[in-house]
C-alpha cells in the first residue's frame, strides 16, 4: 500500500469517502451529497490549507484521509486561530487492516507540510474509531453531547 496526495482527480472517491464518514452503515438518507455538512468537505477543493492523502494499491484506492479549515470551526489553536478538521473513511473491504493509521500520518505530515500546527476531529463518543485517534496521538479537547473534539499537535512533523 501506498499513500499520494490528493489530487482534483479524486473528488469522486473522496465524495464516496465522506458519506462512509458522515453516515453510519446502511441505506443513505434521500439527498445525502448534496447535505451540507457533506458538501463542506469537498467544495472548491484545494483552497488554501486543503490537505489530504490517499491510500491506494495496485491502482485502487483504499481510503483517504484530508482536512480543510470549515466555516464551523470545532477547535482553534493557542493563539486562537482556527484548526483544520479531518475527514477519513476507508472502503468497507480494506477495513481493520491498518490503512487507517497509515491514512493518519500521512496526512498529519500533509498538514503540516501546507503550514498547519495542528489538526482536529469530531467523532461520536461511541465509534471505535475513537481508539484508532487515541493511538495516532489525538486528545479528547471538548465534548458536545455525544460527540468529541479531538487535537493532535504536529509539532513532530515540522521538517
Ligand atoms: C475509521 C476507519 C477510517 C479506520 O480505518 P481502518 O483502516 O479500518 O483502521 P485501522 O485498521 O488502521 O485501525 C483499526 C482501528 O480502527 C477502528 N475501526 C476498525 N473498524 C472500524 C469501523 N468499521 N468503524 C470505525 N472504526 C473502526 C478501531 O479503532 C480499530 O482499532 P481496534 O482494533 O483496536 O478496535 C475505517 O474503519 C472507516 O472508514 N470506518 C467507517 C467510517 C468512519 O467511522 N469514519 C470515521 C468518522 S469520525
Amino acid at each position: 500500500m501506498e499513500l499520494r496526495p490528493v489530487s482534483a482527480a479524486d473528488l469522486t472517491f473522496l465524495a464516496e469517502m465522506v458519506l462512509l464518514a458522515a453516515f453510519p452503515p446502511g441505506p443513505l438518507p434521500e439527498g445525502a451529497s448534496e447535505m451540507p455538512h457533506v458538501t463542506r468537505w469537498l467544495e472548491d477543493w484545494g483552497r488554501p490549507g486543503d490537505a489530504g492523502v490517499i491510500a491506494w494499491h495496485d491502482g485502487e484506492r483504499l481510503g483517504a484521509a484530508w482536512c480543510r479549515v470549515l466555516a464551523d470551526v470545532p477547535a482553534r489553536d493557542a493563539e486562537g486561530r482556527p484548526l483544520p478538521e479531518l475527514a477519513i473513511a476507508v472502503a468497507p473491504a480494506h477495513q481493520a487492516r491498518g490503512v487507517g493509521a497509515r491514512l493518519l500520518d500521512g496526512l498529519a505530515r500533509a498538514a503540516s507540510d501546507v503550514g498547519h500546527t495542528a489538526v482536529s476531529l469530531t467523532v461520536n463518543a461511541r465509534n471505535p474509531a475513537l481508539r484508532l485517534y487515541e493511538r495516532a496521538g489525538f486528545q479528547v479537547v471538548g465534548r458536545d453531547g455525544g460527540r468529541l473534539t479531538m487535537v493532535k499537535s504536529l509539532g513532530a512533523y515540522e521538517a
